[in-house]
């Protein structure tokens, strides 16, 4: 069926990029055909957590067959809590890349916004390098003053900033920083917890542009053969026969008109 295979990628580097955030590089296979907007399955080693949690592609080096993932570690004994102890020489258990990604040829020529909140921050990074527009508008929404990847974003686009506290950039969120600096696209590239993508949705319907939303819903397998990730669409799944779209095979990427949110 064309099914990925679980692998042991090397960890090349590990870095703490603020509290409770960190940046992993692994040498993948994955690298090989992975596209922006698509994640990674990720297992821990040790088996005593059977499902693998999924991480999006922050950036992609093909020629060096490497992926970086930049993660929220969530609580302690977590899955991601063992990821971030790992370091060099270590190894890791993934399968992907798996997902659609952004569907990016459509931004030529067009005023573009990038916008991540949260977690869903570190994947508009390869969306940026490798994106190819009129205007590329990168709105980043964070907690606080830890504004994560901010560098990396200004080298590859307009950078705005909003934190919930206020501590860096406009108070708010990603929307509020679009509307103090008074900006304007043709077409967004959102990704982010659900309130935040609810919200984009309605201000792309009253501009009338077309927004493309990445979901971030809580998955078991990962690979389309539990339903434990469905959420509710237009289109109907030809699997199930009912409004349904499993979010890890035939997302996380969609339309935002084509969903529900
Ligand atoms: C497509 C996609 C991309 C994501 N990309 C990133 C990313 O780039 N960086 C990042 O920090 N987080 C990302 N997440 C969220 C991340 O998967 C969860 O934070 C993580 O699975 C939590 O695992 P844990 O071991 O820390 O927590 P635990 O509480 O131990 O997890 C228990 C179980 O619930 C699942 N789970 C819990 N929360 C989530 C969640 N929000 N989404 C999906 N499964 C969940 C876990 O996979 C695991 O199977 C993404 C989620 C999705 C669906
Ligand atoms: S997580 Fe199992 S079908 Fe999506």
């Amino acid at each position: 069926m064309g099914e990925k295979r679980k692998e042991n990628a090397a960890v090349i580097s590990q870095e703490k990029l603020a509290e409770g955030i960190y940046s992993m590089w692994i040498r993948t296979e994955a690298s090989k055909s992975a596209k922006p907007g698509q994640f990674i399955s990720v297992y821990t080693n040790d088996g005593s957590k059977l499902l693998p949690r999924p991480i999006s592609i922050c950036e992609i080096d093909k020629e060096e067959g490497k992926l970086r993932i930049v993660y929220r570690v969530t609580g302690r004994n977590t899955g991601t809590e063992q990821f971030s102890r790992l370091g060099e020489g270590d190894t890791v258990p993934v399968v992907g890349p798996l997902g659609n990604g952004f569907p990016i040829k459509e931004a030529r020529g067009k005023k573009v916004f990038l916008m991540g909140g949260g977690i869903g921050v570190p994947p508009i990074l390869e969306l940026a390098k490798q994106m190819d527009c009129e205007k590329k508008q990168i709105v980043a929404g964070y907690r606080d003053m830890h504004t994560f990847l901010r560098e990396e974003f200004e080298e590859n686009g307009e950078v705005y900033i909003s934190t919930e506290d206020g501590s860096a950039g406009v108070k708010g969120n990603v929307l509020d920083a679009v509307r103090m600096h008074e900006l304007e696209a043709d077409i967004i590239y959102a990704c982010g917890p659900t309130p935040m993508l609810r919200a984009i949705k309605a201000y792309a319907e009253e501009k009338n542009i077309v927004c493309y939303v990445s979901l971030e819903e809580r998955m078991a397998c990962g690979i389309g053969a539990c339903l434990g990730c469905v959420c509710k669409t237009k289109k109907k799944d030809h699997h199930s026969n009912v409004h349904n779209s499993r979010i890890c095979k035939d997302g996380p990427v969609f339309l935002a008109t084509e969903v529900e949110l």
